[in-house]
């Protein structure tokens, strides 16, 4: 088991560069499943969720290259198999976008229905309902879905809840369907458009997206494509908190600031000076962070995925923050590490009051997913003497040799066996 070890209090400074988007990489890697030829993909991160879908992929028959340096070839001509098993849908759920890429290419497809998860029930029920909208005959037996179709036909779909990789679930089946589809209360994430990017370039037919209004003419075929992943803007926003919280002068690189801008404001508001370039944003801790409330909601607004990392920050800020969690039902897992390290957190169903205490003091700690672990190793770097963190495979499912990173810009940060 490997554990990460950081003594904090080490202001950061210099510059760092972001990786390309998890969240886009998966759906754009399952989506070359939708054409024979073959797709070269530029920009996507070492992760260990990228490792898994590669997996799952060539479990379908597809032939999948890590080239080196982010590009990866996927060659999906000899694709034919259609299950996707449970051993690697537990290990990730974003395993159920391979649902309408399976179904639009092979009218078939069998994918371990995904179990609870540590943020939240999570159910997949919108990208059923939206499945069987196109015509699809589902039925769940021993704990897969199972789905068949001749060809899709396009339909109508109203998301009671702008789901993301829904959206890109259906997306993904309805750019191969006989007709038009309209995707209405779609999700507006970034990645979303990255995908409908991707999908465009191979011959799909997809306008709106990026809108709550997505509507898409089906095509017969889909050809092969080169591509550049966006980067990660959950990454960026981890990096600019790293800076503020350590009270650094960090210049992020290689990201997009306008996919940022509903934490800029909000981290503004609380005081600090962050200046978004074209590709940069450039951060200068002072160290003196007010209290602000947070509310998280899908894109544009504030992401759920920086609602751990932000506790963090707000910790140590002057008086009395506020966060509430409205996207998952239970994903405040990292108040109880927090608490350890002398946070004064106290929950009340969805929303968290967080008092400002003077600082932090490092402790052993335990990883519970992705963006809880994110919020550990940020309160370490901002707290008092060592903290250990385990479980940090947690933290390697989305988040690229986070502590070589880390160091470059003056961390003390180290990985153990
Ligand atoms: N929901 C339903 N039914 C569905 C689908 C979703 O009730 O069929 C509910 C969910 O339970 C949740 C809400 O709708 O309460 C929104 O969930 P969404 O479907 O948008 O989440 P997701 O697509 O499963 C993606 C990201 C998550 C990110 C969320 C929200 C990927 C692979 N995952 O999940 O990323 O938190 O959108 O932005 O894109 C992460 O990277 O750490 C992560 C968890």
């Amino acid at each position: 088991m490997e554990k990460i070890i950081i003594k904090g209090r080490e202001r950061l400074h210099g510059s760092i560069a972001v990786s390309g988007a998890k969240n886009a990489a998966l759906p754009i890697m399952t989506a070359s499943l939708l054409t024979r030829e073959k797709t070269l993909i530029h920009n996507i991160p070492d992760l260990r969720d990228v490792r898994t879908i590669s997996d799952l992929l060539r479990i379908f028959g597809a032939r999948v290259e890590d080239r080196g340096n982010g590009t990866f070839e996927i060659d999906g001509s000899s694709v034919h198999h259609h299950e996707a098993p449970y051993e690697l849908v537990k290990t990730m759920r974003a395993s159920c976008m391979v649902l309408g890429p399976l179904l639009a290419r092979l009218g078939r497809a069998k994918v371990s229905l995904p179990g609870g998860c540590a943020i939240g029930e999570r159910p997949i029920n919108l990208h059923l309902k939206g499945l069987e909208t196109l015509g699809a005959k589902i039925k769940l037996e021993h704990g897969y879905v199972i789905a068949e179709a001749d060809r899709l036909k396009g339909g109508r779909i109203y998301f009671d809840i702008p789901t993301v990789t829904g959206t890109m679930n259906i997306m993904m089946a309805a750019v191969l369907a006989e007709g038009d589809t309209l995707l209405e209360n779609a999700a507006k994430e970034p990645e979303i458009a990255d995908l409908a990017d991707m999908l465009r370039k191979m011959g799909a037919k997809i306008e709106g997206d990026g809108a709550d209004t997505i509507s898409i003419t089906g095509v017969t075929s889909l050809h092969g494509v080169e591509h550049t992943i966006i980067p990660d803007r959950i990454e960026t926003g981890t990096f600019i908190i790293a800076a503020a919280i350590t009270g650094g002068e960090v210049k992020i690189t290689n990201c997009i600031p306008d996919h940022s801008e509903s934490l800029i404001m909000k981290l503004r508001e609380s005081g600090l000076e962050i200046k978004p370039g074209k590709t940069t944003i450039l951060i200068k801790g002072n160290g003196k962070i007010e209290g602000v409330d947070v509310e998280t909601s899908p894109y544009p607004g504030f992401p759920t995925d920086m609602q751990a990392q932000i506790m963090s920050l707000l910790c140590i800020a002057k008086g009395t923050s506020i966060i509430t969690e409205t996207v998952f039902e239970n994903r405040f897992m990292h108040v109880s590490e927090l608490r350890r390290m002398g946070a004064d957190i106290r929950i009340r169903g969805q929303s968290a009051t967080v008092r400002g205490v003077g600082g932090l003091s490092g402790a052993p700690l335990m990883a519970t997913d992705l963006r809880a672990s994110a919020s550990l190793l940020l309160a370490a770097l901002a707290a008092e003497g060592e903290s250990v963190i385990s479980r940090v495979y947690h933290i390697d499912r989305g988040y690229e040799r986070i502590e070589e990173k880390l160091s470059k810009l003056g961390a003390n940060i180290r990985r153990v066996r």
